[in-house]
C-alpha cells in the first residue's frame, strides 16, 4: 500500500472514534468528491451523479450515470461503522473514595478487558435545545486522557491469572474521572467546556469511551497494523475509497452502492441497521416506477467484516483445515448454517474477482463444533433477496480496543471491492 494511502487510512481509524464520526469522515469524502447529500424529509430530485444519505451513524452513498440504470441492478458494498465499546449513561454521576465516577453500559461483545489502564477519550453526540426550542445535534470529541478504569492489583487477587478475569460491567468497569475535591465535580461541565457546547443547552447524548493510542504499524517488517476499530472501518475505509476510485474511472456497469451500517454489533435491528429498511426503503426510492424485483435480481452485494485470522496459541480453536494467515489475502467466509450468506456460486464469483486480478484469498470456515458469529450478509441478503458474498481481512483480538491485521490484506481488500464494482 501507498504511504500515503496509509497515512489517511490511520487517519480515518483514529478520528472515526464513534460510528457518529466514521459516518462524518466518509460524508467529507463524499462531499469531496462532489456527492450530493439527500435529505430523507424531503422530496428527491435524482438525476444523473453520484448522491448519500446519512441516518444515525449509518450512510448510503451511490452513483448512477442516468435516470433508468438502476433498473438493471446494483453492485452493493457492505459494511459497519461500529463497534463494540463502552458508553456512557443518560445519567452520569457517582464518587467512592474522594474520586470521582460514571457508570457505563458495554456496547456490543467488547472483551472487557481490554478497556482496562487505558487512557480514555470520550466521544459522540450530543444533543442539544436552543432557547428558541430547537433541537440540535452536535458532533463532540475529547481526544485527551480523561478517564481511566484501573484493574485490581494481583495482590488483591492472586488467582487471577489461573482462574481468569472476571469483570462485572456495572461494579469493575466504572471509570474514574477526577478527584472530588477539585472545583470540576459535573462531567457534563468538562465535556461542555471541551467541546464549546453550552451546558445549559445539552439535553441528552449518545457518548462513548475511546482508547487513546493512535493506529501504528508492528511487526519486525511493520507488516501488521495495530489499532482500534479494526473491526469494522478497515472495511468502511476499503468501500469508501474503492467506490470513489471507481466513479472516477468510470468502469462500473451496475450501479455502485456503499453501505455502511451503525449497530451491527448489537444484532442490526434498529433504524439505522441493516435489518431495518434504510436500504430496501432508499432502494425504492432510486428505482421509482422500476421494477424493485428484477433490479434486486440483477444486483450482487459484498458484504465485508473482520474475520478470525488463526491465532498461534490457540490453534485448538481453529478448524485447521481452513487455515487463515494475516497477509495471505481477504477471507471468503462460507458456513451451512447461512451465518455468512456466501454460497457456492457467491464463492467462485469472489475466486473468479480475485484471480482475475491476482488478488490473493483464503477460505474460511469455522470449527464446526464452535458457534459461530455473523454479520450484515445474512440480514441484507435476507431483506433484499440479494446475492451475497461475505468476505473480510483476517486479524487477530476481535473485538479487543487494541485489534491486528495485515497490512496487505487492506490493500487486497480494496482491490477486491475495486473489481467487485465492475465486475
Ligand atoms: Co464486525
Amino acid at each position: 500500500m501507498l504511504e500515503g494511502n496509509l497515512s489517511e487510512l490511520f487517519n480515518f481509524l483514529d478520528t472515526s472514534t464513534s460510528p457518529y464520526h466514521a459516518a462524518n469522515n466518509v460524508r467529507e469524502y463524499l462531499l469531496e468528491a462532489n456527492f450530493n447529500e439527500l435529505d430523507e424529509q424531503t422530496p428527491w430530485e435524482l438525476s444523473t451523479g453520484g448522491y448519500f444519505v446519512e441516518r444515525d451513524g449509518s450512510i448510503v452513498a451511490w452513483y448512477s450515470r442516468n435516470e433508468n440504470e438502476a433498473s438493471n441492478g446494483l453492485a452493493i458494498v457492505a459494511a459497519h461503522t461500529d463497534s463494540p465499546n463502552l458508553r456512557l449513561k443518560p445519567v452520569l454521576k457517582g464518587e467512592q473514595v474522594g474520586l470521582s465516577q460514571f457508570g457505563i453500559e458495554v456496547y456490543g461483545g467488547a472483551l472487557l478487558n481490554s478497556w482496562l489502564d487505558r487512557d480514555l477519550g470520550i466521544s459522540g453526540r450530543i444533543v442539544t435545545l436552543s432557547p428558541n426550542s430547537e433541537i440540535a445535534e452536535s458532533l463532540v470529541q475529547i481526544s485527551q486522557p480523561l478517564a481511566k478504569i484501573p484493574q485490581l492489583a494481583i495482590h488483591l487477587n492472586r488467582s487471577v491469572n489461573e482462574s481468569g478475569l472476571i469483570v462485572n460491567p456495572q461494579q469493575h468497569l466504572r471509570p474514574i474521572w477526577n478527584d472530588t475535591s477539585s472545583d470540576t465535580s459535573d462531567l457534563l461541565d468538562v465535556i461542555s467546556s471541551e467541546s464549546g457546547i453550552e451546558r445549559q443547552f445539552i439535553q441528552s447524548w449518545d457518548l462513548m469511551l475511546h482508547d487513546l493510542q493512535r493506529a501504528s504499524l508492528v511487526g519486525a517488517d511493520k507488516q501488521w497494523i495495530a489499532s482500534a476499530r479494526i473491526d469494522n472501518l478497515i472495511s468502511c475505509h476499503a468501500a469508501i475509497s474503492s467506490f470513489i476510485r471507481n466513479i472516477s474511472d468510470d468502469q462500473f456497469t451496475r450501479v455502485p452502492m456503499v453501505c455502511l451500517f451503525n449497530h451491527e454489533e448489537v444484532g442490526s435491528t434498529s433504524a439505522a441497521g441493516a435489518a431495518g429498511n434504510l436500504l430496501p426503503s432508499l432502494i425504492q426510492r432510486i428505482l421509482k416506477d422500476s421494477n424493485y424485483s428484477e433490479a434486486m435480481a440483477n444486483s450482487v452485494l459484498a458484504s465485508a467484516d473482520g474475520a478470525h485470522a488463526t491465532h498461534p496459541n490457540y490453534l485448538e480453536k481453529h478448524d485447521l483445515d481452513h487455515e487463515i494467515r494475516m497477509n495471505r489475502g481477504i477471507a471468503i467466509k462460507r458456513n451451512s448454517n447461512e451465518r455468512y450468506a456466501t454460497n457456492a456460486v457467491g464463492q467462485a464469483i469472489a475466486q473468479m474477482i480475485c484471480d482475475t486480478n491476482n488478488i490473493p484469498y483464503q477460505l474460511f470456515s469455522n470449527r464446526s463444533d464452535l458457534a459461530c458469529g455473523s454479520t450484515i450478509g445474512p440480514i441484507s441478503s435476507a431483506s433484499l433477496g440479494i446475492s451475497t458474498i461475505d468476505l473480510g481481512v483476517p486479524q487477530l483480538s476481535m473485538h479487543s480496543t487494541r485489534e491486528l491485521c495485515g497490512k496487505n490484506d487492506v490493500k487486497a481488500l480494496e482491490d477486491f471491492m475495486f473489481n467487485f464494482f465492475k465486475s
